[in-house]
């Protein structure tokens, strides 16, 4: 039983009422967002950007405020101001940032119901290990805006003014994306996914191959991912950012090769169901949305249709 549930049953509505919302299944939290008010929203940016740029996550955060009146939006920073938010897009190991953003969560008593969740890019992967380590307060809805869930093999073009960044980090990750230094001091390291070396892959990256249970099966994070009502991946069908976009739908290179890809479904994780993708499916628990228009290009009408009703129920 959620605390939400609780909350609904102190106040004791009507019999009638109670038995449809139960009907209506997922009860309790359904009664929440009448009961206490909307569901907050948890936010957390891309590679380059920072909480509260006002023509990214600032604008975001703007119109579902206005969408949603009396929403709690958190747009996650992290470090103590922006650019430091925004270097550690780059530089600070990703294993610390969710471990700061659970931390951070937990703390929060806003959020002590739960929360949906929204990542930009890297961040959409970001939440997800947040929900896998951290179930408290429970993540209803994740909402992955572009994220890459199998990682990215290239960096084809970078956002805005961070090209230098990026030529930079294009060095190191051909330098060796696998060694210890390059791992522990770059964020597109620790989800560089190498289709010609799976092994290399599998043995040292920090973060993604944790994640996606690629050294051994963590009970604890299939367990917790499945425990999400919906996990919405956004793609951009005209990507030009990432490589491949099938990482935005949990698809990837098939290994050995870097030219042909293959969809989540035909993919071991799946299969072996290591990360209860595959029951999560069958649930009607995955949601696939495609986006006209290059990496994170989309119209406030778009966000709207498509994104809103997942952050106006639990
Ligand atoms: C599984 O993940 C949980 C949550 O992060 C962690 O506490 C636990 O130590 C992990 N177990 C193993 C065997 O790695
Ligand atoms: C974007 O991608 C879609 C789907 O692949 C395609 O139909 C469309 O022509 C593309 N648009 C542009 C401008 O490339």
């Amino acid at each position: 039983m959620t605390p939400g549930c609780k909350m609904a049953r102190a106040r004791r509505p009507p019999v009638l009422l109670l038995m449809l919302l139960m009907l209506l299944g997922g009860s309790c939290r359904l009664s929440r967002g009448t009961s206490a008010g909307p569901v907050p929203l948890v936010i957390w940016h891309g590679m380059g950007d920072s909480c509260c740029n006002p023509e990214s996550m600032g604008y975001i955060k703007k119109i579902v405020e206005e969408k949603i009146p009396g929403i709690y939006v958190l747009s996650l920073r992290i470090g103590s101001n922006l650019i430091e938010d925004m270097e550690n897009s780059f530089f600070m190991n990703v294993n610390d940032q969710v471990e700061l953003v659970c931390d951070k969560l937990a703390k929060d008593p806003k959020l002590r119901d739960g929360y949906n969740a929204m990542g930009f890019s890297q961040g959409g992967q970001f939440l997800r290990a947040v929900v896998q380590r951290c179930p408290s307060p429970p993540m209803f809805n994740l909402i992955s805006v572009g994220g890459q869930h199998q990682g990215v093999y290239g960096f084809p073009r970078c956002p805005g003014e961070s090209s230098r960044i990026c030529d930079w980090i294009r060095k190191m990750l051909d330098i060796g994306a696998y060694t210890k230094t390059v791992q522990e001091r770059l964020v597109q390291a620790q989800y560089w996914h190498d289709p010609l070396n799976e092994e290399e892959y599998r043995k040292n990256s920090l973060f993604l191959a944790d994640v996606n249970q690629e050294r051994g099966i963590n009970g604890t994070y299939k367990k917790n991912l499945m425990s999400l009502k919906k996990f919405v991946m956004v793609k951009f069908l005209n990507d030009t950012m990432v490589d491949p976009p099938d990482s935005e739908w949990f698809g990837y290179y098939r290994s050995g090769q870097a030219k042909e890809t293959i969809p989540l479904k035909e993919t071991s994780l799946y299969t072996e169901d290591r990360l209860g993708l595959k029951e999560m499916d069958q649930a009607g628990k995955l949601v696939y949305l495609g986006a006209v228009g290059d990496h994170l290009h989309f119209s406030k009408e778009w966000f709207f249709k498509n994104i809103l009703p997942f952050l106006q129920s639990s």
